[in-house]
């Protein structure tokens, strides 16, 4: 089909076809359509109050934007789009709305540009998705939150690894509890990205300077739910800043999300027998009958990556531009909206695989033991009884030497030599069970049973 250009008035050649098809962002930009329906209804309401159209026009308008934003809702928009051979998502629809309100549908673009057109559409959908993305990650921590009272509730203790290899016992409910916080800022996140994203209005600043129509930038900046418009044009135009935001945010959601992927992908090993994912969320092999893959969590990793690859590319195509609008921030627009999207459906699927773990308590409770987890806890009750860090350090060091080479755990045994050694009257009073070892921690923010619970509470408090 011979492409109708919004801007072909003054041009004596047809568009060189190749160049055109390479130009377009159509597919890249048609996630935008529904806020571009949006922001073109309320430049048509200040239009309208311009005086530039009369009623008939503006509710001519208005109702083929409307039918445009059922077509958007039905999932038939699209492939009209792509049948029109437009430029963009906003040519498409400008070619739309002058199908359906014939000749009123040529004062829509009054006093507008793509420019302001784009950026607006823009932050309205960043506000849309950070807002999404922050009920995910609310949806997260809230799920963490309650398995963690669940675990607490159980005493499910497990050895906390540093290095990946075996520190000290803790909760299973403290493990829990740093996924919730780490999703609770995910969220924080976010939600106030999105309320900046309904700071300022881009619509009104056309091309890079203003227009010469009467247009009342407040009207549609609150039409469109924003607090106020934009203070310069010429920087409202080549400002992709919450494009950016929104992938960083999202970059760094799936960078919390890819390392509990990390660990649960290893507890679901045989070999760790940690966890387990459901068989819903989990793949077979084609050649190996036994398989049970958690793809979920690995393909989780895999997004992290490929967001944060997306961010630093978006940020760079942005770099070295002069003020205003300059083509390359189409390339921007698309990173930002195909990351976007990317990193919010592996933050959506990632949420949903989680629910799906089911945790071997009694395998966690029976290793929490290995590897001299409680040797912290022989060194603390000795520096309780006067005996310096370093000496501590270094006795309680020999006994699990000792022990090693005897093949067994730390033991009354233990408990004796240490206390003989530091000059006690008698055995360390020290905890040689993984239980006990999470019970005689002292500080807030510790695995201690009653610092985990006061933790949770505040986790819940600050999610309310
Ligand atoms: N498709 C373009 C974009 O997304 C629309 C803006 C074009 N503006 C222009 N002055 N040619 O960036």
């Amino acid at each position: 089909m011979k492409p109708e250009l919004q801007w072909g008035g003054r041009f004596a050649a047809e568009p060189d076809a190749a160049l055109l098809a390479f130009g377009s962002s159509l597919e890249d930009d048609l996630v935008l359509a529904a806020f571009d329906v949006r922001g073109s209804r309320a430049h048509a309401a200040a239009l309208h109050a311009a005086g530039i159209i009369d009623a008939s026009v503006a509710q001519r308008l208005d109702e083929a934007l409307a039918s445009v934003a059922d077509e958007i809702a039905a999932g038939t928009f699209a492939a009209q789009a792509r049948a029109s051979a437009a430029e963009d998502v906003h040519g498409a629809i400008d070619a739309r709305v002058r199908e359906l309100a014939g000749d009123a549908g040529d004062w829509l673009h009054a006093g507008r540009s793509r420019n302001d057109q784009v950026a607006t559409a823009l932050a309205l959908y960043v506000r849309d998705r950070a807002a999404r993305g922050a009920d995910v990650a609310r949806g997260v921590a809230r799920a963490a939150l309650a398995r963690a009272r669940e675990a607490l509730e159980a005493q499910t203790i497990l050895a906390a690894t540093t290095h990946w290899q075996p520190a000290q016992p803790v909760l299973l409910a403290l493990w829990l509890g740093a996924v919730g916080e780490m999703f609770a800022r995910v969220a924080t996140r976010f939600a106030r990205l999105a309320a900046d994203a309904a700071q300022a209005s881009p619509l009104g600043a056309a091309a890079c300077c203003g227009t010469g129509l009467p247009l009342d930038r407040a009207l549609s900046a609150r039409l469109l739910g924003f607090r106020e418009p934009t203070r310069n044009a010429l920087d409202t135009v080549g400002d992709r800043d919450l494009g950016l935001d929104l992938l960083h945010a999202s970059a760094r959601a799936l960078a919390s999300a890819s390392r509990v992927s990390e660990e649960l992908v290893l507890w679901c090993t045989p070999a760790f027998g940690y966890a387990r994912l459901d068989d819903a969320a989990s793949t077979g092999s084609s050649i190996m009958p036994q398989k049970r893959n958690p793809d979920p969590f690995e393909l989780v990793r895999g997004a992290a990556a490929a967001a944060n690859g997306a961010f630093a590319g978006a940020l760079a195509s942005t770099t070295g531009l002069a003020l205003s609008y300059h083509r390359d921030l189409q390339e921007t627009k698309a990173l930002v909206l195909r990351g976007s999207e990317r990193a919010l459906a592996a933050l959506s699927a990632f949420a949903s695989a989680f629910d799906y773990v089911r945790f071997d308590a009694a395998r966690m409770s029976a290793r929490a033991g290995d590897g001299y987890t409680v040797a912290t806890d022989l060194a603390d009750a000795l520096t309780l009884g006067g005996i310096d860090t370093r000496r501590a350090h270094a006795l309680v060091g020999a006994r699990v030497l000792g022990a090693e080479r005897e093949g067994r755990s730390l033991d009354a045994s233990d408990l004796a030599a240490l206390g003989e050694a530091a000059g006690f009257a008698g055995p360390l009073d020290a905890p040689l069970d993984a239980a006990a070892s999470v019970r005689a921690k002292r500080t807030a923010g510790s695995t201690n049973p009653d610092a985990v619970r006061n933790a949770l509470d505040a986790l819940e408090a600050s999610l309310a």
